[in-house]
C-alpha cells in the first residue's frame, strides 16, 4: 500500500520528484484554430462524458471535454436519446463531439449536421474493441482497412470544413497486427487536425500499462499533433508522458471518474504550480450531490440518479469509512435519497492515496479479437462494413457500442 507523509507531495513514489512545467516548457495544443491550454483533453466515454459530467470538470479545470461517442446511425435516425447525449448548453464551449460511425455518408451527413448546429471539434472513434462491434468488422477493426479508414475521415474533413476533425485509434488488434503508424499517415493525408492514440491493443482492453513508447513512435512518424492517451492518473503523469514521448496533448479517462477535480490538478502543474491536496470525504459528498444534480436536471430524476449508482462507488472508492455505504449507492432511486446517504458519510476522511491507484470503471483481462471472417485477406478493400439489420441485432450493436472504445 502507498502512503503519504506529512509536508510530502500527495503522489504515488514514481511521481514525487517530478517537477511541475516551466515556463514555456509546453505549448498550447493547436486543432485547427482552436488553442488548447493546459493541453489537456477529457477522453470521450461512453455513459460518462455527457454534458452534466462535462460541465463539472470543465469549472474544476481548463482543456477540452469531449463528449461520448455518438452513433451515426442513431443521430441519423433521430433517436432521442441519441440527440440528448450530442446536445449541449449555451454555456460550452468549445464544444466538443465525438461521432461512431463506419459509413463515409453517414459520418460525411452526421458531421455537416453537426457544424451547422455549432459543434467547435469533432473527433472519430476507431478505437472501440468490443466483440459485437469488431466482428462485423466496425471499431477497432477499422484501421486494418486503411483505404477504408480514409474514406471516412475523408468524409468527415470535407464537411467539418474549418471545424477540427480528429481522430482516436488504440495501437491495433494485437501485438502481431499494429496499425496506429497506418491510421497517423492515414490521418495526416486525409487533413485531420490531430490523432489521439490509446497505447493499448483491442486485444488489451484496459489491461497492463499503456505503452508510451507507441505513442513516442508515432509523433515521430507524422508532422501533424498527436494526443497521447493511457494511465494519466495523476497530473505528473501528464508532464511525464509529455516529456518522455513529446505528444501534443493528453487525453484523460479512467483517472477522472469520481475525481473530477483532476483537471484542477492538471491546469496547476502545467501553470508549474503544486497542487491542492484532494479533498476529504465530506467534500467529495458535495461534489458528488453537485454531479447528480446535474444529471437530473439533464436526465431528469429518475434516469438521472439511476447514472449515479455507478458514481458513487467511484467516488467513494479507496475512502475505508465508505466502504459500510457503497452497496446502497447501487440501489439509490431518488435526490433525497441519495442526499441522506451522502449525510451518513465521515466528513473528516482525508482523500486516501491509495485511491489513486484503483481502478474504476473496467475490469482487467484480455481478448482474443473477433473480425469478420476473411477480414484480413485483402486489408486495401475500402468497402464499409455492413451494420446488422435486424433490428434486435442493431439493437444490440448500438448497446455494444455503448460500451465505449
Ligand atoms: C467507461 C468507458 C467508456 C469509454 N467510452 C469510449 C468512447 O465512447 N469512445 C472512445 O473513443 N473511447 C472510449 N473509452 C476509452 C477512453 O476514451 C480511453 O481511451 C481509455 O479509457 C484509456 O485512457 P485512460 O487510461 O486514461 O483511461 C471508454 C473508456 C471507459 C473507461
Amino acid at each position: 500500500m502507498v502512503e503519504a507523509h506529512p509536508g510530502e507531495r500527495f503522489s504515488t513514489p514514481k511521481n514525487r520528484g517530478v517537477p511541475a512545467g516551466a515556463p514555456g516548457e509546453f505549448a498550447p495544443l493547436k486543432l485547427g484554430a482552436l488553442h488548447v491550454w493546459p493541453p489537456v483533453v477529457l477522453a470521450p466515454m461512453a455513459g460518462v462524458t455527457n454534458h452534466p459530467f462535462r460541465s463539472l470538470c470543465r469549472e474544476f479545470g481548463a482543456g477540452l471535454y469531449v463528449s461520448e461517442m455518438i452513433t451515426a446511425r442513431g443521430f441519423l435516425n433521430g433517436h432521442r436519446m441519441t440527440h440528448l447525449l450530442a446536445s449541449s448548453r449555451v454555456d460550452e464551449h468549445p464544444r466538443s463531439i465525438q461521432v461512431y460511425g463506419s459509413d463515409p455518408m453517414d459520418v460525411g451527413e452526421m458531421v455537416r449536421r453537426l457544424v451547422d448546429d455549432g459543434v467547435d471539434h469533432i473527433d472519430i472513434n476507431f478505437g472501440c474493441p468490443v466483440r459485437k462491434v469488431t466482428r462485423h468488422g466496425g471499431g477497432a477493426a477499422i484501421p486494418v482497412k486503411p483505404r477504408l479508414m480514409a474514406r471516412i475521415v475523408r468524409a468527415g474533413v470535407r464537411s467539418a470544413g474549418a471545424v477540427p476533425f480528429t481522430i482516436k485509434v488504440r495501437k491495433g488488434i494485437d501485438e502481431g497486427l499494429t496499425t496506429h503508424l497506418d491510421s497517423g499517415r492515414v490521418a495526416q493525408e486525409e487533413g485531420a487536425a490531430a490523432i489521439g492514440l490509446h497505447a493499448r491493443t483491442a486485444a488489451e482492453l484496459y489491461s497492463g500499462s499503456a505503452d508510451w513508447n507507441a505513442i513516442a513512435e508515432l509523433v515521430e512518424a507524422v508532422d501533424i499533433p498527436v494526443l497521447g492517451n493511457g494511465d494519466v492518473w495523476e497530473p505528473w503523469d501528464a508532464l511525464r508522458m509529455m516529456r518522455e514521448t513529446s505528444c501534443a496533448g493528453v487525453i484523460v479517462g479512467r483517472g477522472c471518474l469520481g475525481r473530477p477535480w483532476l483537471f484542477a490538478e492538471l491546469a496547476r502543474v502545467f501553470d508549474g504550480c503544486e497542487p491542492e491536496r484532494p479533498p476529504d470525504l465530506g467534500r467529495v459528498g458535495e461534489i458528488l450531490l453537485d454531479h447528480a444534480r446535474r444529471l437530473a436536471e439533464f436526465f431528469g430524476e429518475r434516469t438521472g440518479i439511476r447514472q449515479m449508482r455507478k458514481w458513487g462507488g467511484w467516488y467513494t472508492k479507496g475512502f475505508a469509512h465508505a466502504a459500510s455505504v457503497r452497496d446502497r449507492f447501487g440501489r439509490i432511486e431518488s435526490l433525497a435519497e441519495l442526499e441522506e446517504l451522502v449525510r451518513e458519510l465521515p466528513q473528516d476522511e482525508p482523500f486516501p492515496l491509495r485511491a489513486l491507484t484503483v481502478n474504476r470503471a473496467k475490469r482487467g483481462g484480455t481478448q482474443t479479437v473477433t473480425l469478420p471472417a476473411g477480414y484480413l485477406d485483402d486489408r486495401d478493400d475500402d468497402t464499409p462494413p455492413k451494420s446488422p439489420h435486424r433490428p434486435e441485432e442493431l439493437e444490440a450493436w448500438e448497446r455494444a457500442l455503448a460500451s465505449g472504445g
